[in-house]
């Protein structure tokens, strides 16, 4: 329940084991694990209704995904001769935004794409903890009235915090309007597609420039198994791709083959990840995929109800998807919710993590595992309730 934590299946095993038997080496060239790799962009794009022309890879994970989204949208903005000529030189000031609820990688991807952690404008959010799309048009307007030349809008689908999904589809009205890259992180939420039930509140997601996601979070994949698409492919190569004379490709043979990964992304040697996303398709399908991801959303949704009735806790915010977030109430709460825990997490029995909201130390359950049951919900809530009645609470005098 800590963090985000997929839970790992019996094919992603058997996968990974041939996988590190075959070893072999996706940077590119002519080969069948470059077929399977292609096979699951193909199934991706149509996942999350990008056109045919849209490229993807494998990448290590969001955190990695994201910055290559900054990095693309960089292209974008200054062109393929920004990676020669450097930002100094090119004397442009970008600015980025996202909510203010938006994972700590993307600050950090602005900072080592050269752009800057202080030129991403972190965009209050509102009680759902969504981005407010007035405060983005202000902070838009203020920014190119100074002179900086906004060129990044970034959505968050599924936030760390709370799984909170920014409005999708205004954010891509509103990056197109003023001419912008539109990057949506989908780290924790975005697979929630393969539900049919949850997929409408993803809608706008069609529209993104370019979207990361982790096979390894709700697909239960095992780690690492990160994606991008990347609407745009022709962006996407212009950003990456180098000549090199002993990578020279061939019209056929071993070192033919239309696409190198290694055009796209800034690995050459690459892993054969595609494998264990394959068989999980293949073998359980996306449908059993979806059912997994739509039962952790209705547990926590029942954890919430369950919270809510306990007079000893409360609920910290709205649960959007499958992360419930408490507190127990009463004097020194900050520091019992710590003290919880760690607690907790010695016994061995249950680990929820811990966030903070709205400056307050939250207990936060993330159901991503496809084991977890009702009972292990119970377990959470009665652990919890049990290290309450064992904490010293000082008396009011
Ligand atoms: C919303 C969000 N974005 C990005 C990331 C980073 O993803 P990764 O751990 O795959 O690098 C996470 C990780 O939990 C996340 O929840």
């Amino acid at each position: 329940m800590g963090w985000v934590q997929g839970g790992g299946t019996a094919v992603g095993m058997l996968a990974e084991m041939l996988a590190a038997g075959m070893n072999a080496n996706l940077g590119g060239r002519h080969h069948m694990a470059i077929a399977v790799e292609k096979q699951v962009v193909q199934w991706s794009r149509e996942l999350f209704g990008f056109p045919a022309t849209a490229g993807g890879l494998f990448l290590t994970g969001s955190s990695q995904a994201n910055l290559l989204g900054v990095l693309i949208a960089r292209t974008r903005a200054l062109g393929p001769q920004v990676r020669f000529r450097g930002l100094a030189r090119l004397g442009q000031r970008l600015t980025a935004y996202a909510a203010t609820s938006v994972h700590a990688c993307v600050p950090r991807a602005m900072e080592i794409a050269g752009l800057g952690g202080d030129q991403l404008r972190l965009i209050p959010v509102d009680s759902g903890q969504r981005m407010e799309l007035a405060a983005l048009r202000e902070a838009i307007t203020r920014d190119r009235a100074s002179g900086l030349q906004p060129f990044l809008v970034v959505g968050t689908a599924g936030s760390v915090d709370v799984g909170a999904i920014d409005p999708l589809s205004e954010l891509a009205r509103i990056a197109k309007t003023e001419g912008m890259h539109f990057h949506i992180d989908g780290a924790l939420g975005a697979l929630a597609m393969l539900a049919p039930s949850l997929a409408p509140r993803f809608t706008g997601i069609e529209r993104a420039g370019s979207l990361a996601f982790d096979w390894h979070k709700w697909a239960q994949v095992p780690y690492d198994a990160g994606f991008l698409l990347v609407r745009d492919s022709a962006l996407q190569r212009a950003t990456f791709a180098t000549e090199a004379a002993y990578l020279r490709r061939a019209g056929q043979g071993l070192a033919g083959g239309a696409w190198w990964p290694c055009d796209d992304g800034p690995d050459l040697s690459r892993g054969f990840r595609a494998l264990k996303v394959w068989f999980a398709l293949k073998t359980y399908g996306a449908a059993a995929i979806g059912r997994s991801i739509a039962n952790s959303v209705a547990l926590a949704s029942d954890l919430a109800r369950r919270i809510a009735a306990e007079p000893a806790l409360e609920l910290l915010a709205p649960v959007p998807l499958n992360i419930v977030c408490f507190a127990c109430r009463g004097a020194e709460a900050d520091r019992r919710n710590a003290d919880i825990v760690a607690t907790l997490h010695e016994t061995g029995k249950v680990a929820p993590s811990l966030t903070c909201i709205d400056g307050r130390v939250t207990i936060r359950a993330a159901l991503v595992n496809h084991r977890t049951t009702e009972a292990d919900c119970t377990a959470l809530v009665d652990s919890v309730m049990e290290r309450i009645r064992a904490q010293v609470v000082p008396q009011a005098a």
